[in-house]
């Protein structure tokens, strides 16, 4: 094969990862946007707590809404905000700090036992958008 032959298999490999990549990203992107997962049973008292309690200001999903940020963000998995970070946040509220949505109050009447259910929610509900 010639050399110029090479060079353009090659510039076509690459265009094809490249195209396979944004694939990718944006299959990610959807999922994010349109998920509606079927919720494993074990984790459906941590999804009513979520939707009672979270989900008026990070959204149904998790995905944030005009008062509270996304959940589904690369911020609040466990290797940034661990499960500790969650627990305090519900007992204590957490100062602005990281957006503009202003302050998280306490969340009321939650022992800790609801707060373990929601962040094992919030943790299958990340790695379901790929959020680890
Ligand atoms: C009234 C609105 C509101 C409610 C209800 C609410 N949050 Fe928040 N939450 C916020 C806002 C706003 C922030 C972002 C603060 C910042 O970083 O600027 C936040 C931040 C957080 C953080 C990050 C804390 C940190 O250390 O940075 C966690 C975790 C969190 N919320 C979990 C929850 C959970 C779990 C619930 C339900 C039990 C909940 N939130 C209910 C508004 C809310």
């Amino acid at each position: 094969m010639s050399c110029k032959g090479m060079s353009a298999r090659i510039v076509a490999m690459f265009l094809a990862a490249a195209v396979i990549w944004m694939g990718i990203q944006l299959t990610s992107a959807q999922q994010v946007e349109e998920s509606n997962p079927s919720v494993p049973f074990a984790l459906a008292v941590g999804l009513e707590l979520f939707q009672d309690n979270c989900a008026s200001c990070h959204g149904e999903w998790g995905k944030g809404t005009d008062t509270g940020p996304p959940l589904m963000h690369g911020y609040y998995v466990r290797s940034h905000h661990g499960d500790v970070a969650f627990y305090r946040a519900i007992e204590f509220g957490s100062p602005q700090h990281h957006w503009a949505f202003g302050d998280m109050p306490p969340v009321e009447g939650l022992n800790r036992e609801s707060a373990e259910q929601i962040v094992s929610f919030v943790r299958w509900l990340q790695a379901e958008n790929w959020f680890e």
